[in-house]
């Protein structure tokens, strides 16, 4: 899949590739921008070649930026949300999945400066626990600093109602435009 972890497999990935069990594929994007303050709806979604039984469960880990280790910061099993109890994302964590229609997504308020780094969505659905992670990359960045947004919207939404693709052609100006200035912004 183009979203997932592709990174992920380095030196395991043909072994991956060539011994096609039963598994748990699992896509996210790969980089989000989020601004300080507001809310980060991570998505995560997945395939299985199994029914979505009860046992199916599903771990979001976060890795900070420059830290070597993760921890495990949520999980979800049977219907009930378990968030940890004494972690970074204390009472912020709603979870916003359907096991049922594949989604795992969840959504972090109030995101700081401090939340920018990795997070993991891994799902397993018994017996199908093969999992290859999904990973995103979360950049949390000022408020208010990404001015080219609204501009990019007003232009996709322009050009979309004269082709008749408004939806599609503003999301993707608006990644276009986003992603160009974070690189940036971070590159120097
Ligand atoms: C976002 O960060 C800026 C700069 O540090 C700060 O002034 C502002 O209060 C923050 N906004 C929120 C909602 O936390
Ligand atoms: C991520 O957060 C850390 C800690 O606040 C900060 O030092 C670092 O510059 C941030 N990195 C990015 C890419 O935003």
């Amino acid at each position: 899949d183009k979203c997932g972890g592709g990174r992920l497999g380095g030196k395991n990935e043909p072994w991956f590739s060539s011994i096609q069990l039963s598994a748990v594929e699992v896509s996210t994007p790969e980089e989000m921008f989020v601004e300080n303050g507001t809310d980060a709806k991570l998505p995560c979604t997945f395939t299985s070649v199994e029914v979505i039984s009860s046992a199916a469960s599903v771990s979001w880990s976060f890795q900070p930026e420059g830290a070597a280790t993760r921890i495990s910061f949520f999980y979800y099993f049977n219907g009930r949300s378990y968030p940890g109890k004494d972690l970074p994302f204390k009472d912020r964590i709603t979870w916003t999945g359907d096991l049922n229609k594949k989604d795992a997504s969840i959504s972090i308020s109030n995101m700081q400066f401090r939340d920018n780094g990795t997070y993991i969505c891994d799902v397993k659905n018994p017996p199908d626990i093969v999992v290859k992670p999904g990973e995103i990359r979360v950049r949390v960045v000022e408020k208010d600093s990404l001015p080219a947004f609204p501009i990019a919207m007003v232009a996709g939404i322009v050009i979309g109602t004269v082709t008749g693709l408004t939806p599609l052609i503003s999301i993707v100006v608006c990644l276009v435009i986003r992603k160009n200035n974070s690189k940036k912004r971070y590159s120097g």
